[in-house]
């Protein structure tokens, strides 16, 4: 025999506040937590809804909204002579309740070892603070200037960027067309319109790649070091694939250590044009080689040219996609050139990718949002990102010569010493061999200070320690005093760890 539900008994039932109002939706919830936590079981009978709205001195219609609603979520049923009750399709629900009598919802859930890996990388992705030295943050002369904002109210007004449906997952044609035109231009990457797609920046087209281009197990080449986004990226996803790390020297990626140690590996993610974080261009003569290594093992290049438009003079390094447009995958980003919040990369594929790549984002998130295509299509095709770029490499060329001139003032070069360059938006500072980077920069948030440790971007083998120092356009006054606070913090690193 069914037990019988006392339900003016339950002691979730106490709940019930009616000075609060809605008193169905109050009901609804204590009676859809009380089966939830196995309070009342399946099958278990509920009292009438006359009974229990006069044992509650409620309406009649109260409880019978409160039913009708968890007979819709199926949590009770209803039949014409036994009543209501709790649905029987529950009985396999299975109620935890430990040893120290917790609920269900007292306790943690069992997390993965891929959700444990990730809320890891979640802390190492946090954004960073918008102080010295962080790396491309908008501020003072690098920020888009007025015509962005006018541009931005003008289409979102009476322009293509008003509310319309689902748009295309590969991006808007105009933006499409005016990247093409724009890279065939400045970057000597071939391509038509049909080519490009467009995405939320590099990171979801590094992590659309990852997941389009290899066989589980398949083994890539990664330069040592490397931008974490793509490291942590690689070693996490659920294809295990084999991240070959192959050291850099001042000519880019040693290809010739790479094809002794991995020659069959099937695909390299590179960052030719200025490789991240040291910031030298690949020689040609290494390019050479690694095309001819994807020739014939019909490998990709996955080339990340996230900031080479950003040189202090002369013209930015061409791109290895237009040395080899079929075997490279290129992709390029607004994150630099304009702010990172605007979420607006793009990937030039070769047209077999297309489809399968536009398949996945639209699986991910459809595509990015219209507006900001839209009035990023008209920024470029009327000329004003190559105008804002000419003027922020001035800019960054600028503070280039302050970050240099600022390390001579306040650090000995016994303990710190910065890495030469003339492109991008960061100069890397190493330190003493015996120093740790990663507590350093740690100490550093603590005053303000915005820079990130070296180490993290190289494989175990090969760290050493730096900082990578953004020249982001912070006044001068808070970039001295950013520059005192950090060179205090070495300066009494190197004491403890005996480098002076
Ligand atoms: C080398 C490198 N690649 C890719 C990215 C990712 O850029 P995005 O903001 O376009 O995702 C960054 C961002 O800092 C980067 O430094």
């Amino acid at each position: 025999m069914a037990r019988t539900a006392k339900i003016v008994d339950l002691p979730a039932i106490t709940r019930l506040d009616k000075s609060k109002g809605k008193i169905s939706a109050q009901l609804t919830q204590i009676l859809r937590d009380a089966v939830q936590n196995g309070e009342l079981k399946a099958g278990d009978p509920l009292p009438s809804s006359r009974e229990l709205a006069s044992s509650l001195a409620i309406s009649r219609g109260t409880v019978i909204q409160a039913y009708d609603q968890l007979i819709a979520e199926g949590v009770l049923s209803t039949a014409t002579r036994t009543g209501t009750f709790v649905s029987h399709d529950l009985s396999d629900t299975v109620v935890i309740i430990d040893e120290t009598g917790k609920q269900p919802s007292d306790l943690k859930p069992h997390l993965t070892s891929s959700a444990q890996a990730y809320a890891k990388i979640l802390k190492e992705f946090q954004p960073i603070p918008h102080r010295p030295f962080a790396v491309s943050v908008p501020v003072g002369r690098t920020r888009p200037n007025d015509v962005w904002r006018k541009f931005g109210n003008k289409f979102r007004a009476r322009g293509e960027a008003i509310p319309t449906g689902y748009d295309e997952p590969q991006g808007v044609f105009s933006l499409r067309h005016a990247i093409a035109a724009y890279v065939r231009r400045s970057r000597s990457v071939h391509c038509e319109a049909e080519q490009i797609v467009i995405c939320s920046g590099i990171q979801q087209a590094l992590y659309i790649c990852s997941q389009i281009l290899f066989q589980p197990h398949a083994q890539v080449w990664v330069e040592d070091p490397a931008y974490r986004g793509t490291t942590a990226l690689l070693a996490n996803i659920p294809q295990q694939i084999d991240i070959v790390r192959i050291p850099v020297d001042e000519e880019g990626i040693q290809v010739e250590n790479a094809l002794n140690i991995a020659p069959h590996a099937q695909a390299a993610f590179v960052t030719p044009s200025h490789q991240y974080p040291l910031g030298m261009p690949m020689s040609l003569a290494r390019r050479s080689a690694l095309i001819a290594w994807a020739k014939q093992q019909h490998a990709w290049i996955i080339e990340d040219d996230y900031d080479s438009e950003i040189r202090d003079y002369g013209q930015p390094f061409p791109s290895l996609q237009g040395m080899s447009p079929d075997q490279v995958i290129y992709l390029g980003t607004f994150s630099k050139v304009l702010f990172p919040s605007l979420r607006l990369g793009y990937a030039v594929l070769p047209p077999a990718l297309v489809a399968p790549f536009c398949g996945l984002r639209a699986l991910i998130d459809r595509h990015p949002p219209s507006a900001e295509q839209h009035v990023l299509a008209a920024f470029i095709q009327e000329g004003y990102l190559e105008k804002h770029i000419r003027r922020i490499r001035k800019v960054y060329a600028e503070n280039r010569l302050q970050l240099i001139a600022l390390v001579k003032q306040y650090l000995p070069p016994s303990l710190a010493h910065l890495q030469s360059g003339d492109q991008g938006m960061h100069m890397v500072l190493w330190l003493h061999p015996k120093l740790n980077d990663v507590e350093i920069a740690i100490a550093a948030v603590n005053v303000d200070v915005a820079v990130k440790a070296i180490s993290t971007t190289y494989s175990l083998a090969q760290q050493r320690p730096g900082l990578i120092m953004g020249l982001s356009d912070f006044d001068s006054e808070q970039l001295h005093y950013a520059m005192q606070q950090l060179a205090q913090i070495i300066k009494q690193a190197a004491f403890v760890h005996q480098c002076l």
